[in-house]
């Protein structure tokens, strides 16, 4: 009897089994009212009492084994079957919230891509800047109000060092590396030590273009802002060049847009002009081309420079500029593009 017990425990022991079918075949074959294990379970009957207390113990030990090993066999098809019937690979999964591009950087590549249409290359260059890349290079007398405490944040250890107040300091960087024909459009953050309010902030964004050949005229700077405005803001937008003043600039102009929330007529927005104020520009002074290392006599060149919150807001109607640095998701899921 124990030598039948043995043998049958080292049966049960390695049971396998391909399928459901097969594991209720061996239920049958040993657990069933004809299976072997109740059979011996019969048999035990007739062992004599002395040796009942370990036979008996030994046969419970093999039941348990055997019952255990099919409902594991057991367990691992159902499992399987479960997943097959239960799990719906064809069921729509939750929402996958993709972010967006911050409503600046899609305005700042609308434009670059529009002067890249006409041949102009990306130029780039630091946010901390020297005193000369950003006012002596382009002019800007000693005296100048741009350079004061108020306007300009300089780091108080070291007066030549700044944050630059404009990205005309990229036109400083491009003219003094590359050699003419120059044609980049610069874009990058700029500081001033400026109250921030609804509509000024100490950090903001600016657009610069420079175009640097022979023969270039003040005709081509006011045709590639025609061919801009009309990209940007649609066919029907008009633009007006008003006389102004810049250092680094001679002549300088600062250029207007036909409001296009009144058609021109008129309204609060463009303070009842019919124009909005969007840029600044003109030629590049010949002082600037040859503090530059670039020959004036041989050269000439056109510049602009404008900002992208401004840009934004005429393309958007933000009424709060500080709402472009809030970060707050609820206003930056509202601006939706592919690029
Ligand atoms: N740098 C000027 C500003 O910050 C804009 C400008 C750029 C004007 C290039 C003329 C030419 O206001």
């Amino acid at each position: 009897m124990i030598e039948k017990i043995n043998n049958l425990t080292n049966v049960i022991e390695n049971l396998t089994a391909n399928n459901n079918e097969e594991v209720e075949a061996l239920r049958i074959k040993y657990l069933s009212k004809k299976g072997e294990i109740t059979a011996l379970f019969n048999d035990f009957r007739d062992v004599p009492n002395e040796q009942k207390r370990e036979i008996g113990q030994k046969l419970n030990q093999l039941r348990n084994l055997a019952q255990e090993k099919i409902k594991s066999l057991k367990d691992t098809f159902e499992n399987t079957d479960f997943s097959i019937q239960e799990i719906d690979l064809t069921r729509p999964c939750d929402p996958i919230e993709i972010g967006t591009r911050h409503p600046l950087s899609l305005i700042r590549n609308e434009i670059v891509d529009i002067f890249s249409k006409l041949g102009f290359v990306l130029a780039e260059g630091p946010e901390i800047e020297d005193d000369w890349h950003v006012f002596e290079a382009l002019n800007f007398p000693a005296e100048h109000p741009a350079r004061d405490m108020q306007d300009t944040f300089f780091i108080e250890k070291n007066p030549d060092v700044l944050l630059r107040t404009h990205t005309s300091s990229v036109q400083t960087r491009v003219m003094t590396t590359q050699k003419p024909p120059i044609r980049v459009i610069c874009p990058g953050r700029v500081y001033r030590n400026e109250a921030i309010s609804y509509r000024a902030h100490c950090f903001f964004h600016q657009i610069e273009g420079l175009y640097i050949d022979k023969n270039v005229s003040f005709a081509d700077l006011k045709q590639a802002l025609l061919y801009f405005t009309k990209e940007m803001f649609g066919e029907k937008t008009q633009i007006r060049l008003r006389p102004s003043y810049f250092p680094f600039t001679e002549p300088s102009a600062e250029m207007d847009i036909s409001c296009d929330l009144c058609g021109g007529k008129g309204c609060a927005f463009c303070k009842h002009t019919g124009w909005v104020e969007i840029m600044g520009c003109g030629m590049v002074d010949p002082n600037v081309l040859d503090l530059c290392g670039i020959d004036s006599k041989e050269y000439s060149g056109y510049a602009f420079g404008f900002g992208v919150e401004r840009i934004a807001n005429l393309k958007y109607r933000v009424k709060d500029l500080r709402m472009f640095s809030e970060n707050d998701v609820r206003f930056l899921k509202q601006f939706k593009s592919s690029r």
